[in-house]
């Protein structure tokens, strides 16, 4: 099949001498040749706006709060009112935020009001795909945090909603808007590592944090907490500030690794290939530490084979975590092709491209005269050309793009990169690696129809 990303190194070398922003510096002494090193800045420019977008923020703990500090962040960008299930977070959001913020318990009352143009939904994952669906039926935009939904069966119905409702509806990979993203995707088409074969991705860590053991607060208590409403969709339990505040590590709230932190890597790599999503997928993994009663793996690996597509070719992705990890703290993406590989960050990507020469080994070259070969039969490799794209200092990130693009399309009735279809792709090989793992088995899974096959 052709496709579309099918471009030759000469497309990539082509653009290369174009750029302005380029520059070679220094020189290496690698393998005997003398190699510049490119190092290309990559830049933005500021956005502006005229009037102010209303906001409020359903679910105000780490990330909802970061979430709202980003966007206000943005100019042109109001909060009026928070919501949580939490009394603590909503005296902090007073706190900082203003005396005059509305808050409340109930994310309903919340969407009854007429003064809210886009809500920003970071509750744990068991709420996304409801309160999602009544923010846009009640009319309003929705910034949701990954993953999209909690279980591959909720997706439809916000890709429904959506649809009906005509909403801006973005999901929170940030990843997807930030420079090194867009810069990979170019590079993909340019054919600067030649046709992907191989895709790999990480996340390690190796602290209680990074390992979900957040904070439990003193004041934390069933008069503090609205438990009832928290559980009113899922297993009816008594009170247990654990899962309330470590929801993360039990499955009736959270989506374990794969959902919270695969969900990444798919949204990346799926934004720079554009491709639909893997066809079959596969999860092994265990519990070797983090022993706290908690029912998800701290160590988790995904396998996944993607079909030839229109997008891209036939490719191989394999992705891990590790909350047990000795050297700690890493996050990483890597694209390899039959030309070289690129390394994606949000603020920069670095390419590595192979080169092979005729063979200079004056051994080699007179056993070949002897056998009667021609000296060019036999290649090697040399160490690969680097090329540096870095994002220029002062560069406001993946998460702030994130939020222009998504108060962009508010403003100009337009479209976001991460909508619910895209969410839903980009969640449900992660969600089905859940699956995978408790069943034991390879899950199928048709990308383009969004559907489990049934095997
Ligand atoms: N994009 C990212 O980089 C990123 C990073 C971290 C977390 N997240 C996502 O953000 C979401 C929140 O994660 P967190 O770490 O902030 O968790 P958190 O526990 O710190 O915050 C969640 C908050 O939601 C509230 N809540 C839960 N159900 C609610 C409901 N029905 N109505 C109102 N409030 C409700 C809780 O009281 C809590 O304060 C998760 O979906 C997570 O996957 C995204």
């Amino acid at each position: 099949m052709k496709h579309q990303n099918d471009n030759s190194r000469r497309d990539f070398l082509k653009k290369l001498t174009g750029s302005t922003a380029a520059m070679a510096i220094g020189s290496a002494a690698l393998a005997g040749e003398q190699r510049e090193k490119y190092i290309e800045f990559l830049s933005r420019q500021r956005y502006m706006a005229n009037d102010n977008i209303n906001i409020a923020l359903i679910g105000a703990g780490i990330m909802g709060t970061q979430d709202t500090i980003t966007a206000l962040s943005v100019p042109g960008s109001k909060l009026v009112a928070v919501c949580d299930l939490y009394d603590g977070r909503l005296k902090e959001a007073k706190e900082k935020w203003g005396q005059d913020i509305f808050t409340t318990r109930s994310y309903k009352e919340l969407l009854n009001r007429k003064d809210i143009d886009a809500v920003i939904i970071a509750t744990s994952d068991h709420w996304h795909q409801q309160i999602s669906i009544d923010a846009m039926k009640a009319g309003k935009h929705v910034y949701c945090e990954k993953p999209m939904v909690h279980s591959v069966d909720e997706g439809p119905a916000v890709v429904a909603a959506q649809k009906e409702t005509k909403k801006v509806f973005q999901v929170g990979s940030q990843g997807v808007s930030s420079l090194g993203n867009e810069k990979a995707k170019q590079l993909l088409k340019d054919g600067a590592i030649g046709a992907l074969n191989y895709a790999e991705g990480f996340w390690a860590r190796h602290s209680p944090a990074g390992a979900w053991q957040y904070p439990i607060p003193a004041d934390g208590n069933p008069s503090t907490v609205d438990w009832d409403t928290y559980i009113s969709n899922t297993t009816k339990r008594p009170f247990d500030a654990t899962r309330f505040f470590r929801w993360r590590n039990y499955t009736d709230y959270g989506t374990g690794m794969a959902g919270d932190l695969f969900v990444h890597l798919f949204s990346s790599l799926h934004f720079i290939t554009e491709s639909f999503g893997p066809n079959k997928i596969y999860a092994a993994g265990g519990l070797r530490y983090w022993k706290d009663g908690r029912e998800v793996p701290d160590v988790l690996l995904g396998t996944f084979d993607y079909p030839d597509s229109q997008a891209h070719p036939a490719f191989n992705l394999s992705l891990r975590c590790n909350f047990v990890d000795g050297t700690s703290g890493t996050t990483y993406l890597k694209l390899v092709g039959s030309e070289g590989s690129m390394d994606v960050t949000w603020d920069s990507v670095t390419l590595k491209r192979n080169k092979s020469v005729d063979s200079d080994d004056p051994f080699m070259i007179e056993q070949m005269k002897r056998a009667g070969k021609p000296i060019t039969s036999r290649k090697r490799i040399l160490a690969p050309e680097e090329y540096t794209f870095a994002a220029e200092k002062g560069y406001l990130g993946g998460p702030y793009d994130h939020f222009v693009n998504f108060f962009t399309a508010i403003r100009n009735n337009g479209k976001v990169v991460e909508d619910s279809v895209f969410g839903y792709r980009a969640a449900a090989p992660a969600l089905l690696c859940n699956d995978s793992f408790a069943k034991d088995t390879a899950m199928l899974w048709n990308p383009e129809k969004m559907q489990i096959i049934k095997k």
